[in-house]
């Protein structure tokens, strides 16, 4: 079973199954079919992270972040007049990190994957060579997008018809990426890395004052991580470990969350979403205070994940007061929604999470002349400023800012859950610092409220991330009396728009059915098992 953002990436990851390859083979040749077919956040130019779980229980995980180039630093997104540029921060050459994925799926082939990787990148050079018909949920997107690739022809070259917007059903070809796809099939990292891909990317930073050069590449290296792993109500919980916040902010979540009994108080009633609430402002307080890369800054991980220390924080939840957060009431910027996440489980029993991304949709919009495919924008993950916390919410603290080298901070939060050492589900979502919060109540509907995949992933969610100090729920949520209710606990509640899209699959523990779960929010995705 794959399920992913768009069915050509599901239908080739379930190619490679039938063929004979294991779920990190799928995984892989859907991460590349993404890339191709759903360009807001499928990616070569970016990067992510994969969570596996094997058939006899064991984990591990790939980190293939993004990095800052060589000639980063912590200043680096202020403007000639040393003031804070949001410009440069992420909407520059300077906002593009040293991309990761490629490295991360040729890792991960080359310590578990099957048989040849040429086979797994083959499918996607055809894809982008032959192309494919444009979907509605990417027709709308691409049209979003071309507005602001202006300042990059050949951006607009690649994703439109002479400036015009494809049509749902016209066919998108892209022969620049198609050409570069060929280079990763025949010689795998170097084919990104070094030579004519390296080239190009090199030239198009030199040429648009960006910092990542030739070296840059070359240096860049994807790491095998031992993964977060915690238990909720008998459950094991594997995730991502930093340079992600998501493993140790969900394990710690899960954990507050542990000692309350949920299912009794209703799912998304106030008691619920209190509770909860309360739970995402403790652990994103901690996010912020403590979270980065953890070859430049001390993650204190395990007091994060343990249970004392979340009885500690479960202590000072009232039952029917909301907790102030800072006092600083301020607003964070906008979390974009254009991650993307996709769950992959072989007829053996191996499960794939894989949330990767280019921060923004069509992360910072500069594809690369005569490559093909679009740079992420995810410097933008970096805090932006040292000692800067105003108004529009930036997070001024000392760990995640951008060093040489460093990986910014992310929240992709690829999970699995186990139970008694039979794998029951593969979880994860888009959308920022939102993520974390998607991925839990997906984790809290399963395990606390019993819910089929299906219904786990439909259910509307919340978020709250410490600051700003605001409730946010999906559109139709929650009724106006739960709302109320919430108010006069002291929350302040905002109705925002779809939150994440969690594509996930569960196992259905009688039968050992695969079942997939694309999420609606995501017009375009779709479940393919065999
Ligand atoms: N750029 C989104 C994330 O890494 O959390």
């Amino acid at each position: 079973m794959v399920v992913s953002a768009t069915e050509y990436a599901s239908r080739i990851g379930v190619d490679v199954l039938q063929a004979g390859g294991n779920a990190v083979d799928a995984a892989i040749a859907t991460g590349f079919a993404l890339a191709v077919t759903h360009p807001a956040a499928g990616n070569i130019g970016g990067g992510g992270f994969m969570v596996i779980r094997f058939p006899d229980g064991s984990v591990t995980a790939f980190d293939y972040r993004e990095k800052a180039p060589l000639a980063a630093n912590p200043r680096m997104f202020l403007d000639e007049d040393g003031e804070y540029s949001s410009r440069i921060h992420h909407n520059s050459h300077k906002a593009v990190g040293v991309p990761g994925t490629v490295a991360g799926f040729v890792k991960a082939h080359e310590s578990y994957g099957t048989g040849d990787w040429s086979r797994l990148v083959e499918p996607s050079v055809r894809l982008a060579r032959d192309g494919f018909a444009v979907m509605p949920g990417l027709a709308r997107s691409l049209q979003y997008a071309l507005a602001r690739m202006e300042p990059y022809p050949a951006s607009i070259a690649a994703f439109s018809k002479d400036g015009e917007p494809y049509q749902v059903g016209e066919i998108l070809r892209q022969p620049e990426l198609a050409s570069t796809l060929e280079r990763i099939m025949l010689q795998g990292h170097d084919g990104f890395y070094k030579g004519e891909t390296a080239r190009l990317i090199a030239a198009e930073m030199q040429r648009g004052g960006g910092l990542i050069t030739e070296e840059d590449l070359a240096i860049y290296r994807a790491r095998e991580r031992t993964p977060i792993t915690g238990s909720y109500r008998g459950y094991d919980v594997i995730s991502m470990p930093p340079p992600s916040s998501g493993g140790t902010i969900l394990v710690e979540m899960l954990n507050i969350l542990e000692g309350f009994d949920l299912a009794s108080m209703g799912h998304n009633s106030s008691a619920y979403i209190h509770h909860v609430t309360e739970a995402m402002r403790r652990a994103y307080l901690d996010r912020a205070r403590f979270l980065a890369d953890p070859a430049y800054a001390d993650v204190p991980v395990e007091r994060l994940t343990s249970k004392d220390y979340a009885a500690e924080l479960r202590r000072s939840i009232e039952p029917h007061r909301a907790t102030p957060s800072n006092p600083l009431d301020i607003e964070l910027p906008h979390e974009s929604p254009h991650t993307t996440h996709y769950s992959v489980v072989d007829a053996a029993g191996m499960a794939v999470a894989v949330t990767y991304t280019l921060e923004a949709g069509y992360g910072s919009k500069i594809v690369v002349p005569g490559a093909g495919f679009l740079l992420n924008n995810e410097m933008g993950d970096f805090n932006p400023q040292q000692g800067l916390t105003d108004s529009l919410g930036h997070i001024g603290s000392e760990p995640n800012l951008a060093r040489p080298g460093q990986r910014m901070l992310s929240s992709m939060t690829p999970t699995i859950l186990a139970k008694e050492g039979e794998l029951v589900a593969v979880v994860g979502s888009p959308g920022g610092r939102t993520i974390i919060n998607s991925v839990l109540q997906v984790v809290l509907n399963i395990i606390d409220f019993e819910m089929p995949i299906q219904d786990a992933v439909n259910a509307s969610r919340l978020h709250h991330a410490w600051l700003p100090n605001t409730v946010r729920v999906e559109q139709g949520g929650i009724d106006e009396a739960t709302k109320q209710a919430l108010q006069e606990m002291g929350h302040r509640m905002i109705v925002r728009g779809r939150q994440g899209l969690t594509h996930c699959i569960m196992i259905d523990p009688l039968t050992g059915e695969r079942i997939g779960a694309a999420d609606p929010r995501d017009t375009d995705a779709v479940a393919v098992g065999y």
